[in-house]
């Protein structure tokens, strides 16, 4: 199992991060984000999702109550989960997780999902290492696992 490891001096780093791991992203692809709060998951799903809308202004609302926000404008459509309230993994298929799957899903606490988490996804675990400086780990799962090698 690859891992890369990537020191984020500020949150311009991990913007650019960010746009980096926005080019790898095809329809059927999962973004699993753990860390702890305020560790940069949603700053990190923000970058990307301007990024991937090449419009710096792109409003891109914390799903913290929502649960999800949809972003079908973009390719591939993406749908970014903020599952931290969520309470069954049941919950989120009512959310509309399936197609989600088949577009694209960035995952904050994806632990959550229980059995419904897909075997087949790229692990972005942040850090805090400072008051503005982060520490992200990307570990590619099943089928992501030759990928990250080839795209990194
Ligand atoms: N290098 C960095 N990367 C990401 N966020 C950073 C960084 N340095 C400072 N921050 C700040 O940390 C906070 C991260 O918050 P947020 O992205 O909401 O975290 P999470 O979604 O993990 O709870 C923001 O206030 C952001 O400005
Ligand atoms: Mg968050």
């Amino acid at each position: 199992m690859t891992s890369l490891v990537f020191d984020l001096a500020d949150e311009d780093a991990t913007a650019a991060l960010a746009a980096k791991v926005a080019g790898w992203l095809r329809a059927g692809d999962m973004l699993a984000l753990r860390g702890d709060l305020g560790a940069g998951k949603s700053a990190f799903c923000r970058a990307l999702i301007r990024h991937l809308a090449d419009d710096p202004a792109e409003e891109v609302p914390s799903p913290t109550f929502t649960l999800v926000q949809q972003y079908d404008h973009l390719s591939p459509p993406l749908w970014h989960f903020d599952l931290y309230r969520l309470t069954d993994p049941a919950e989120v298929v009512e959310l509309g997780w399936e197609e989600a799957v088949q577009d694209c899903a960035l995952v904050e606490w994806p632990d959550r999902l229980g059995p419904l988490m897909p075997p087949d996804r790229l692990d972005i675990d942040i850090t805090i290492t400072g008051p503005d400086s982060r520490r992200a780990t990307l570990t590619g799962r099943g089928k992501w696992a030759a990928r990250l090698a080839e795209v990194a």
